[in-house]
């Protein structure tokens, strides 16, 4: 299954650089849980399919969720019972108003960032899945400059990669919906606790921003990547 989504990532990715119209970039409300539909959602078609069906009840986003379980989704039960919270709530019959949703912001807790939006791929201890999905525990570029994940993670990469001698042809979308905060957070958290590539860094959401800034494509991203090795 895995592997089938693999594909489908290439193939949807390959039919997005053919439209550029296609929107990569869709932003959904913010809201408990909404990390985990872009990190689980993204993998075979864009949001948009998601947003275009704002309004359902409870019930028939729970019979969405069964449909893609059939199209191949592959989630936990309990993350699964989250997204449905999140769909139910934000992109239901009466959503909260967005203002009031995010009036809020919390410090970022990176272990939390990942465990909700990357571990659905990377897994949750970071080793990845081999052939479709690269390890970041002790991947070596992720030292090779601390930016580098930084500008993976908010402009997305695509191309073909080497880590360990394993070559990894799939796409990463950008995930810049993303605080600045919470992508300094998760790539502190890369670097430190789960990577331990370098004595634990401090990205600060500034470093992010003036990266967010820069408009890159995955394959711009690649390029710089190239040019590290
Ligand atoms: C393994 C692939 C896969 C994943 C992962 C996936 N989808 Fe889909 N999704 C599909 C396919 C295939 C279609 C149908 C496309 C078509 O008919 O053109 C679809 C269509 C949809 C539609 C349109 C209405 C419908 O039922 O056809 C919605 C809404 C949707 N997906 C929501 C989601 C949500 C929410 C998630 C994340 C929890 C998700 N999808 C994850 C494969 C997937
Ligand atoms: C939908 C699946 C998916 C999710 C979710 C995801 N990634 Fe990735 N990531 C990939 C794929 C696929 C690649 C390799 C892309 C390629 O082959 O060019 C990748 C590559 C990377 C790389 C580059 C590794 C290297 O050695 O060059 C980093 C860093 C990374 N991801 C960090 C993250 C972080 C941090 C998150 C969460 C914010 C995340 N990813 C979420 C699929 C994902």
């Amino acid at each position: 299954m895995l592997v089938r989504a693999a594909a489908l990532v290439v193939a949807v990715l390959a039919a997005s650089a053919a439209h550029p119209a296609n929107d990569a970039r869709i932003h959904l409300p913010d809201g408990p849980g909404v990390g985990l539909v872009y990190a689980h959602c993204r993998t075979c078609h864009d949001l948009q399919y998601v947003r275009d069906a704002k309004g359902l009840l409870p019930a028939q986003w729970k019979a969405v969720l069964a449909s893609m379980r059939d199209n191949g989704l592959r989630i936990s039960d309990e993350d699964e019972a989250r997204v449905l919270d999140y769909l139910a709530t934000y992109l239901g019959p009466h959503p909260p108003a967005e203002a009031a949703a995010s009036a809020q912001p919390v410090a970022a807790d990176g272990r939390q960032v990942y465990a909700d939006n990357c571990a659905a791929c990377h897994g949750p201890e970071g080793r990845g899945q081999p052939g479709s999905f690269p390890p970041l525990a002790g991947n070596p570029d992720l030292a090779r400059d601390p930016l580098f994940p930084v500008q993976v993670v908010l402009h997305g990469l695509a191309g073909r990669i080497e880590i360990d001698g394993k070559a990894y042809d799939g796409a990463m979308p950008p995930f810049d919906h993303l605080s600045n905060g919470e992508v300094a957070a998760v790539v502190n958290f890369l670097h430190g606790s789960l990577g331990k590539t370098q004595p634990v860094s401090s990205l600060s959401a500034q470093d992010v921003a003036a990266t967010r800034a820069r408009a890159m494509s995955p394959q711009d991203v690649h390029a710089v990547r190239a040019a590290m090795h």
